[in-house]
């Protein structure tokens, strides 16, 4: 087994490293502050191909792997989860789940200014009743011929109202259960559709989250993802991958409160010493490093097994529940290693720990992630 990341993978994780630094840093905690969305730091990532990184170069895309991906998030989160929210959600929901899933006129239209950069996507899963019960849709796409009428409500959607394109997850056949659910690729400017408020959140605040409204969208049929039926499948294929990228969120909003906190140790003195050389500190900075590490081989295995086509269901959910968790104890600890000054926003780690908080939410709770890795043990 080799530990050894190549030489193209290196150095993706330093661009989007410096891009974190030069980019992104300036004014992160402004727009946290005042939940402004970071626009053109995303048409910059858009340009550096950070957007449709997985994508073939065919379709637009940057032909990298999956662990290239892993690798870019965790730097890109290390800084601002708000930017890389975005980034997760166009790269591993809408362009994986177009590339993979959807035909080659779809492609063209949709997959390639997304995979460019040029727009930006969304996934519609979550309604005010259907969360983690994903299979109880209440948005419907009644059947008329050449095209679905589709009425509903889709909750907590990223990039709501930003997205020019969104993936949407509607009931056709109630009768046929999750089997009557279709994927539709629905345009913004289509009659009857309508973006809610912004959500005022507790973190990830620089990111776009609104509730959407349908209300009898006429959606050509050209614009269904595969078979009739086939969206709740399409819906969970696409959050296996999706499971990846939020786990390099976790495990980047936690290295990235690690290296902060690590830095503040050797520079704060307390007692005559600066305080890394307390042992009560040294045993926080030695349980941070080591649970991000074994986090990080997590998100990296089930990248490689991804990218080598193998089934990533387990090693996704596992890495997702894991780095979640790390990410949520190791903000919290790097509060306390800044003591009063973690408490204010200077220092980035309060927003890191209320960041933190979403990744054990999003793209399946961590209790999703317990049934799917306990199902997948038991089977
Ligand atoms: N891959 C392929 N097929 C899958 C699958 C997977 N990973 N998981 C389930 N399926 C299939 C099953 O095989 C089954 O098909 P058959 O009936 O043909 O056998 C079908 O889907 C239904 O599966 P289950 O019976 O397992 O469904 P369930 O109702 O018990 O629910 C669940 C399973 C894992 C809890 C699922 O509902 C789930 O993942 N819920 C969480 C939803 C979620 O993650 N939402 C996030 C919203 S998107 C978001 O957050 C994006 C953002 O903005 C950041």
């Amino acid at each position: 087994m080799l530990f050894q990341l190549t030489e193209e993978q290196l150095m993706i994780q330093q661009a989007a490293r410096d891009f974190a630094q030069q980019e992104l840093l300036p004014g992160v905690i402004e727009r946290d502050e005042h939940q402004k969305f970071p626009a053109e730091q995303i048409k910059r990532l858009g340009e550096l191909g950070f957007l449709g990184m997985m994508v073939s170069p065919q379709y637009g895309g940057s032909g990298l792997d999956t662990v290239s991906y892993v690798l870019a998030m965790e730097e890109i989160s290390k800084v601002d989860a708000s930017a890389s929210v975005v980034m997760s959600v166009n790269n591993s929901l809408v362009c994986w789940g177009l590339e993979t899933f959807a035909n080659e006129e779809q492609k063209q239209k949709y997959l390639v200014p997304l995979a460019k950069g040029e727009i930006i996507g969304g996934f519609c899963l979550s309604e005010p009743e259907a969360g983690s019960d994903a299979t109880s849709q209440r948005t419907t796409a009644i059947d008329m011929g050449d095209h679905y009428l589709l009425n509903g409500t889709k909750n907590w959607i990223t990039n709501g109202g930003t997205a020019s394109v969104f993936l949407v997850m509607a009931q056709t056949d109630v009768a046929k259960g999750h089997k009557g659910i279709n994927c539709l690729i629905v345009e913004k400017g289509m009659e009857g559709f309508t973006v809610g408020p912004k959500e005022n959140k507790l973190g990830i605040r620089g990111s776009d989250t609104h509730s959407l409204m349908f209300q009898d969208v006429k959606v050509p049929k050209a614009n269904r993802i595969g078979e009739d039926g086939f969206g709740f499948k399409f819906a969970m294929k696409t959050l296996t991958g999706g499971r990846i990228g939020i786990a390099a969120q976790a495990l980047g909003i936690a290295s990235g409160a690690y290296e902060l906190a690590l830095k503040y140790s050797k520079q704060r003195k307390a007692f005559g010493t600066e305080i890394c050389n307390h042992q009560a500190i040294q045993f926080k900075l030695a349980d941070m490093a080591t649970e991000i590490e074994a986090a990080r081989l997590l998100c990296l295995k089930a990248a490689w097994e991804k990218d080598n086509k193998m089934d990533y269901n387990q090693s996704s959910s596992m890495a997702k529940l894991f780095a979640s968790e790390v990410a949520m104890k190791t903000t919290v600890e790097a509060v306390q290693v800044h003591g009063g000054y973690g408490f204010v926003k200077e220092f980035h780690v309060e927003r890191l720990m209320r960041d933190a908080k979403i990744t054990q939410i999003y793209e399946g709770t961590s209790e999703v992630q317990r049934i799917v890795i306990a199902r997948s043990i038991l089977q």
